[in-house]
């Protein structure tokens, strides 16, 4: 019929739906036939998961707030009955509370294996850039729903950490006034937060799709960071990789249930569940782990605007991060220096999130500055190690050391199924 797009689809119902919305064209060639690096490891799940854990917190979130007052009087208890009265409040909202850490510990694995392997680099900086804006959108979600409960770390939280805001020279003052809608963290506050919070995840949801039409245009990195050569590299992404997310799925889902059903609270702060007093100060203000090197790097910084721009600037500096490279080689495991400086900057981070839990005295102010020098100090040194580095010898393709033994000797590997051993580029 004249217009409408040619389908394939034995199904009549779904050639009819494809040939005039073709979404099911769109996904087969995009999630079913699409060509995927034969040699991902399982670094490769945690895209997927994070998409899935979106999903949920979105689902658990939609349901959470049909049961939530966003007002200063009513917040705390009405999240009270949420948990006691409301029918399956409880599981709604230790789902959605600890898929706030879950995220984070998937999202910090993606982006390690992102630095690990050299997925920022040409052709995918605009990939690697969406997701830095993800990364941003996520805490800023995370940072306004922990707000929400209104609980004392909530409100003392909420309170330090908008008061940054206000080290910003002459329009400071004015940004604190307008996230407070006042002249204190209140009513209001609680409002527009709750307001974003619920806003929020569809942009992120929006930034999400961004990133995989990036993704789908430059395709897929892999261990090796060596680009696709020929055919033989890949392999169709379903059902070889759907199989293998599936694996990883498991993995969270049972990780995830036995957080929420034995451990519930391992990841929460016990001063938020007295209700928020503005005229009570808890002991330590301490933002949740996944906020704490950064928080850290904040209070290391004597000065007050500094201290600001040094917090933001650990995390703007990732934008810049494929340009601050300049090795030629993606893979660290060809990289015996950038090797070292991964496996350090994760340390350094560890013991940042530790500095950031503790009170600023004694050593930790010591362990803060030396962990912030060396934070900045690793994306300072990336040009000078790109260009003094010897990177060891890279592979001539992703499928050459799987192949047998060319005549000669070389290559090596164990059988090939059926079939590949037969394609011509094997016998070059
Ligand atoms: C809501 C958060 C995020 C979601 C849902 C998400 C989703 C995905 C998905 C589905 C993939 C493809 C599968 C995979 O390679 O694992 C992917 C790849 C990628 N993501 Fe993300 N992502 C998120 C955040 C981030 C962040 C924060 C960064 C970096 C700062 C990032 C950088 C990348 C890169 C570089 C790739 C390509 C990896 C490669 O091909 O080697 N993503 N992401």
């Amino acid at each position: 019929m004249a217009g409408l797009h040619t389908s394939d689809f034995k199904n009549p119902v779904v050639r009819w739906i494809d040939s005039r919305l073709p979404l099911f064209t769109l996904m087969s060639k995009e999630y079913g036939q699409f060509p995927t690096p034969k040699n991902f490891n399982y670094f490769w799940n945690f895209g997927a998961l994070a998409t899935i854990n979106l999903l949920i917190m979105i689902a658990t979130g939609v349901f959470l707030a049909m049961n939530y007052t966003p007002t200063a009087t009513g917040a705390f208890d009405s999240v009270q009955r949420i948990m006691r009265d409301v029918n399956y409040g409880w599981l709604l909202r230790l789902v959605h509370m600890n898929g706030a850490s879950m995220f984070f510990i998937l999202i910090y694995v993606h982006i390690f294996r992102g630095m690990y392997y050299g997925s920022y680099k040409a052709p995918r900086e605009l990939l690697w850039m969406t997701g830095v804006a993800l990364l941003l959108l996520l805490m800023a979600t995370a940072f306004m729903g922990y707000v929400l409960p209104w609980g004392q770390m909530s409100y003392w939280g909420a309170t330090v950490i908008t008061n940054l805001f206000g080290a910003i020279p002459l329009v400071g003052q004015w940004i604190v006034t307008l996230l407070w809608g006042g002249f204190a963290v209140g009513d209001p506050t609680l409002n527009r937060f709750f307001s974003l919070h619920y806003l929020l995840p569809f942009i992120i949801f929006g930034v999400v799709f961004l990133h995989v039409v990036a993704l789908h245009i430059t395709g897929s990195n892999n261990p090796l960071g060596i680009e696709v050569k020929s055919e033989q590299d890949t392999v169709p992404f379903h059902p070889y990789y759907t199989a293998k997310d599936s694996v990883g799925m498991c993995v969270y889902f049972l990780v995830f249930a036995l957080i929420v059903f034995l451990r519930p609270y391992i990841f929460s702060e016990v001063d938020n569940n007295i209700p928020a007093n503005v005229l009570q100060t808890p002991n330590e203000i301490v933002p949740e782990w996944y906020l704490l090197p950064y928080y850290a790097i904040l209070r290391s910084v004597p000065d007050k605007l500094a201290g600001v721009c040094c917090m933001f600037g650990s995390i703007l500096v990732l934008f810049v991060l494929p340009w601050l490279d300049t090795s030629p080689v993606r893979s660290a495991r060809f990289r015996p220096i950038y090797r070292i400086m991964m496996f350090a900057l994760v340390a350094d981070m560890v013991l940042l999130g530790h500095v950031g839990a503790n009170r600023p005295e004694g050593l930790f102010i010591l362990e803060g500055r030396i962990g912030t020098v060396l934070y900045f100090a690793f994306y300072a040194a990336l040009p000078f190690v790109g260009w003094l580095e010897r990177p060891l010898p890279l592979p001539e393709s992703i499928s050459r050391p799987v192949l047998p033994p060319r005549s000669g000797g070389g290559g090596g590997g164990g059988p090939l199924p059926a079939g590949v051993a037969a394609k011509p580029m094997e016998k070059a």
